[in-house]
């Protein structure tokens, strides 16, 4: 039996309802959004319409309308950033930054001359309110920060930032890869202005589906232009959304298979689907720490943290661990730096990695036994 652990990166498998919708579309309708008037078309659209409801409704957000769909929370997160920052602005971020973030905010220090400010955070990726009071400048003209750290697991006060951003008037966006699907997420008592989130994670849904919820009226340059299917003979990007940032024929496709994943979240509930992938990690920790030598890094409570447990094995390099317990054990984890070496600093394991297990609602506790016990072989033929 293949065990699959690596649900930070992905999550899988999918509710079967989401290959069945997509497989649906694509054999039995096959039209484009938002492009024709026959009656398959105009289905599609009514897909594609039904789907920004469902997510407006997950987030609390009343205007389906400014849910923007992207190819992934990457994109969205470059579409906000790159679409509002202008020269000499400056942002403040968390310390535990994906690179999708990180990335984007260096190449626009370097190419556009904005400034960065990264709010500290302890070794557990704590972060303290105070700490994104002091960074803020009268120049402050986003706070980005991550829901949860991807490396860490670490929820975020995204709530308190919210507060302030709205007191001071900064814009804030929210990265929420990691939460989205698992913890609730309100954009209004949150007072997020723009959230940035990807399908295939705890969404559930495939891969190149994420989009941008655009709760503010804030001036968003596209990051592309092309055609949206109406107002052709206008020879600019029309400003009204959602087509003033969606250019090109849409993933109708994913989009489908994206809301029947939103279905299913739904009819399981979050509440339910959080419980259980916390029960899940109290139980991961208890077995994990029978490992000996194992140094387990996060703040290693569930009520802290979404469900992502990083750690080393004294002496072992992390690579050589996840090959073994794939190669022997048939266990799939991640090893290295996850694409966030900022939260590696915190730990200090930005030259070394570590292993981490991302846990999925599809997990279960033998899963969990599988991968201890694997660790235990591997240390018995590598001490
Ligand atoms: C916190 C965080 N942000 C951004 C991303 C990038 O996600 P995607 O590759 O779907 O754009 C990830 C993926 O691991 C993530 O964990």
């Amino acid at each position: 039996m293949d065990i699959y652990l690596d649900n930070a990166a992905t999550t899988f498998p999918k509710p079967l309802a989401v290959p069945e919708a997509i497989y649906d579309y694509i054999v039995n309708n096959g039209g484009t959004s938002g492009r024709g008037s026959y009656e398959k078309a105009i289905l599609a659209d009514g897909l594609v319409y039904q789907t920004r409801k469902s997510l407006a409704k997950l987030f609390n957000h009343d205007d389906p309308k400014t849910v923007v769909f992207t190819s992934s929370v990457t994109e969205s997160l470059n579409l906000a950033l790159q679409g509002i920052l202008k020269p000499g602005d400056h942002v403040v971020t968390s310390a535990l930054e994906h690179n999708a973030v990180w990335r984007c905010l260096k190449t626009l220090e370097r190419d556009l001359g904005i400034y960065i400010s990264v709010v500290p955070a302890t070794a557990q990726g704590e972060t303290d309110i105070k700490d994104v009071v002091a960074a803020i400048t009268p120049d402050t003209k986003i706070i980005v920060f991550t829901h949860a750290s991807n490396v860490l697991g670490t929820i975020q006060p995204i709530e308190a930032i919210g507060a302030l951003a709205r007191e001071k008037g900064i814009l804030f966006l929210v990265d929420a890869a990691q939460t989205a699907g698992v913890i609730p997420i309100d954009v209004q008592a949150q007072h997020i202005d723009l959230l940035a989130f990807t399908g295939h994670k705890s969404l559930l849904g495939p891969m190149g589906t994420g989009g941008l919820v655009v709760n503010c009226d804030v001036d968003i340059h596209p990051l592309i232009s092309g055609g949206t299917g109406g107002d052709s003979a206008y020879e600019y990007q029309p400003d009204y959304y959602p087509n003033h940032l969606e250019a090109g024929t849409m993933n109708v496709s994913g989009i489908i298979g994206l809301s029947a994943a939103l279905d299913f979240l739904k009819s399981e509930g979050l509440e339910t689907i959080r419980s259980k992938e916390d029960a899940l990690m109290d139980y991961a920790l208890n077995a994990l720490s029978t490992v000996p030598g194992i140094e387990l890094y996060g703040p290693q409570d569930s009520s802290k943290s979404v469900g992502v447990i990083p750690f080393n094995i004294e002496g072992h390099v992390p690579e050589e661990i996840a090959y073994f317990l794939d190669q022997e054990c048939h266990v799939m984890i991640r090893s290295g730096l996850h694409c966030a070496p900022s939260a590696h600093r915190l730990i200090g394991t930005v030259t070394r990695g570590t292993c981490r297990i991302g846990i999925g609602y599809f997990n279960e506790q033998a899963h969990i036994d599988a991968l201890v016990n694997g660790l235990k072989s591997y240390l018995k033929e590598n001490n």
